[in-house]
């Protein structure tokens, strides 16, 4: 499997994930600004990946000062957060390197500099390591012969590697189970077609891709008895944000009777936020929903809106799995006792 992320040669690499499925293009990033905007144009995207993005964008501008200065560095943290707004994981990335910085102060600029790209590297390798025990406990959930219909890319792309929604779908694959996949497409930015049929059609499981207003029809229909998807952020009440659609994903799996699961580590977790009514939802470029393949799909004057991210309430959440185990409801209670502090 190609890496998502890495940090070779005092160097950020990216696959360019917006060029997938056709090309596999690598990018170098020399600075933090570029590695900012790779976050902002989506060349890394699923919220682990921009948390490691943004911990080693963070290393890198911190390797490119001149010597130590503590305002420099918060400004690279500061430009960082503003790239995306609703992943708790890119939060929670700047927040740990911030915190390893200021732990830091009887060491020299050099020691400085080796110390943070190593807490950039752990934060990469700690999030593969937990997609497989994720992928472990959520592979206990699905059973041989499931159909899963999952939404987004929540895969070896979206995260360190592995994934979250699909490390659980590889655990059950590699487990023996014989499963189908049923993948969302994912308007606008398709994530679904481009990355996650890419991702699953690679590792020899079947796979359908279907429009994302095809899921209803085969649920109804009994095609679909498994929902995985993964998430953005989660708060307390077990509310959770992931990408615009899944609300409606939720629902229908709850009118037909079909488990809805999530699949998270603790890094997406907020819980300073009491609902999901609280969560920020980015705002994209109107162009997203405009354009196909450049070329307008409709009139250039009409208005549009375009938000990347959808809440989805806890009551349609059968259960949320994580690197510690699986939560059930009551999420209040239980999300506290697994995750909280
Ligand atoms: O806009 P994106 O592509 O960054 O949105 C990604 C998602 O919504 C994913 O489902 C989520 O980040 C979980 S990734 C393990």
């Amino acid at each position: 499997m190609l890496p998502t992320i890495e940090w070779k040669d005092g160097k950020v690499i990216m696959i360019d994930q917006r060029l997938l499925p056709g090309e596999e293009i690598y990018h170098n990033f020399e600075n933090y600004e570029q590695v900012a905007e790779a976050i902002e144009t989506m060349i890394i995207r699923g919220a682990p990946a921009i948390g490691i993005a943004a911990a080693m964008g963070i290393a890198l501008g911190y390797k490119n000062l001149r010597k130590d200065d503590k305002k420099a560095f918060l400004k690279i943290c500061d430009r960082i957060s503003k790239t995306r707004p609703t992943a708790k994981n890119l939060f929670w990335a700047i927040d740990r390197m911030k915190k390893r910085y200021n732990s830091l102060n009887n060491s020299s600029f050099e020691e400085k500099k080796d110390i943070l790209i190593k807490e950039a590297l752990e934060i990469e390798r700690e999030d593969i390591e937990m997609n497989k025990k994720m992928g472990d406990f959520g592979a206990t959930l699905i059973e041989d012969g499931d159909s899963v219909l999952t939404h987004c890319n929540a895969g070896a792309l979206a995260t360190g590697g592995y994934g979250t929604a699909l490390g659980v779908m590889r655990a059950a694959f590699f487990s023996g189970k014989k499963i189908r996949v049923y993948a969302d497409e994912t308007r606008p930015f398709l994530q679904g077609a481009r990355l996650t049929t890419w991702e699953l059609v690679k590792e020899g499981i079947e796979t359908y891709l279907i429009s994302d207003n095809m899921a209803g029809f085969f649920m109804k229909k009994g095609y679909i008895n498994k929902i995985v998807v993964g998430a953005d952020r989660i708060v307390a009440n077990g509310d959770i944000a992931n990408k615009i659609g899944t609300y409606s994903v939720a629902v229908l799996a709850k009118e037909n009777n079909i488990p809805f699961f999530v699949a998270a580590p603790y890094s997406t977790f907020d819980l300073s936020l009491k609902t999901g009514e609280q969560i920020p939802i980015e705002e994209r470029d109107p162009n997203e929903i405009l354009k196909i393949n450049g070329k307008n799909i409709a009139p250039d004057n009409v208005k549009i809106i375009n938000p990347a991210f959808d809440v989805t309430p806890a009551k349609y959440i059968s259960a949320i799995i994580t690197e510690k185990g699986i939560i059930y409801p009551p999420y209040s209670e239980n999300i506290k006792k697994i995750i909280g502090k």
